[in-house]
């Protein structure tokens, strides 16, 4: 029996508890122990992480990965990826894919983790393809979710088509940390049963039920869980490395995991964490451990968005009429996965359609690009009605969205010109073009001061 671990306290729990602002300066320090503590991987880059650097951290991005590759020779580092969406939410070309995977490898990613937020499989493809290309390990990422039409024989076909395309291991991404312990030891169980990979999983200590979750889960022959160093462990983050580590220990559980390495690494992070508490940049709210999103049907995340929705509006009145609505509107979708963008996209539309006083008066953008087939393909029917009050005579796409975009790199690097100085950079800039752009002017800008500063030191 053996369990491995994969640490997110570079990625994931930083994203989740202080909106991804560690700088690089931050953690340098505990990098090489961290390589040295016998973690399967670590999460350190992709998600939010490339955005909040441009915009936020003055840091480039790649240059970032090379500075913790430098450090991390025998560990592996993982990266997340939207599929098609790259970092963001809008569907790029292949061209532009191909190009981002092949970079990030190159720059020293071992493992990309490749998800869809429908669960297109179509919106996956490419980028498999092009991380075995390149010999890193390409893991197939299935959105967990909850609806009458996801069940077991929907998750097992999802791997199997994983498994087929080449993927080396599957992970269960719950995002909204809404999977419970039997889920899990099902869900495993069936995957194990069905695909020769290993199994992965991801959740969220959002609702308070990670730990059992990932004891019922490696339980049922589940390989890898993701944990974050307790210090920043807990809330909207991960379960803590260290406890699952004990706990897993006293069972009898074989791992690699060094007790002397986690203890370095958390009192390592542990004034970083009070640090961001006592400047406020660390919310004690996403500490905490909150428990609606087992009661409706919708995520934390999105509950807090449809407050803040209707406390604007001064109509929180309607709050209930809303939270009855959403899963209406997600059934009328096809039940997607209830993550970013769609849980905003759902969230809208519902309390458009209660404040309407009727359904479906207004349609936003954003789902009539959806039923239009522009996020890939829905997981259940949409419902006909409203496809036909959306599109009217209109054919809903059928193919790939992606098909139907022309190559963008090569246009990309024109457009910037001089100012991108790499083909990441020009990566930096398709991805994010405003802020990719203000940080190479900035970049240009300290160097011609330090130059003039050169020149009078030679004087
Ligand atoms: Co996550």
């Amino acid at each position: 029996m053996k369990v491995q671990f994969t640490e997110t306290v570079l990625r994931d729990a930083n994203q989740s508890l202080i909106a991804t602002r560690l700088p690089f300066s931050s953690f340098e320090g505990i990098l090489d122990t961290m390589d040295s503590a016998g973690y399967y991987s670590l999460e350190c880059w992709g998600g939010a992480t490339f955005d909040s650097c441009l915009r936020y951290l003055d840091e480039d991005p790649w240059e970032r990965l090379r500075k913790i590759k430098a450090h991390c020779k025998n560990t592996k580092l993982q990266m997340l990826l939207r599929g098609q969406n790259l970092l963001g939410y809008k569907h790029y070309p292949d061209d532009v894919v191909r190009m981002f995977v092949k970079k990030s490898i190159e720059n020293g990613i071992d493992i990309i983790r490749i998800f869809d937020a429908l669960n297109d499989v179509r919106n996956i493809e490419v980028a498999v393809d092009e991380t075995l290309k390149n010999g890193a390990v390409a893991s197939g990422a299935i959105s967990y979710t909850k609806s009458p039409i996801h069940d077991l024989e929907a998750y097992v076909k999802l791997a199997r088509q994983m498994e087929e395309m080449g993927c080396q291991t599957i992970t269960i991404k719950d995002m909204a940390g809404i999977m419970g312990p039997q889920e899990a030891y099902d869900t495993v169980k069936a995957l194990k049963e069905n695909v020769k990979l290993p199994i992965v999983l991801h959740t969220h200590c959002t609702t308070g039920l990670a730990p059992l979750t990932l004891q019922k889960a490696v339980e049922a022959g589940c390989d890898i869980i993701d944990t974050a160093i307790s210090a920043f462990s807990g809330g909207t983050s991960q379960a803590p490395t260290e406890a699952m580590l004990y706990a897993f220990r006293q069972q009898g559980y074989e791992t690699e995991l060094d007790t002397a390495a986690l203890k370095k690494i958390n009192d390592f992070f542990k004034p970083i964490k009070e640090q961001f508490l006592k400047e406020g940049k660390l919310n004690p709210v996403v500490l905490s451990t909150d428990t609606d999103a087992l009661n409706y049907q919708v995520p934390g995340g999105m509950l807090s968005n449809l407050v803040a929705q209707l406390t604007a509006q001064n109509k929180m009145d309607k709050f209930e009429e809303v939270l009855l609505e959403t899963p209406r509107v997600r059934k009328d979708l096809g039940y997607p996965p209830l993550v970013t963008p769609m849980s905003q996209m759902v969230g809208v539309q519902a309390t458009m359609n209660v404040l309407a006083g009727e359904r479906y008066k207004n349609v936003s953008k954003e789902i009539k690009a959806y039923i239009r087939g522009e996020y890939g393909r829905a997981p259940g029917e949409i419902d006909p009605e409203l496809q036909k009050k959306v599109l009217g005579d209109e054919k809903p796409i059928t193919c790939r969205f992606a098909d139907t975009l022309e190559p963008a790199f090569k246009k990309a690097k024109e457009e910037i010109g001089s100012l991108a100085r790499s083909d990441e950079d020009v990566l930096s800039y398709i991805a994010f073009p405003t802020q990719a752009e203000a940080f190479f002017r900035k970049r240009a800008e300290k160097e011609k001061n330090t130059f003039k500063y050169s020149i009078k030191r030679i004087d």
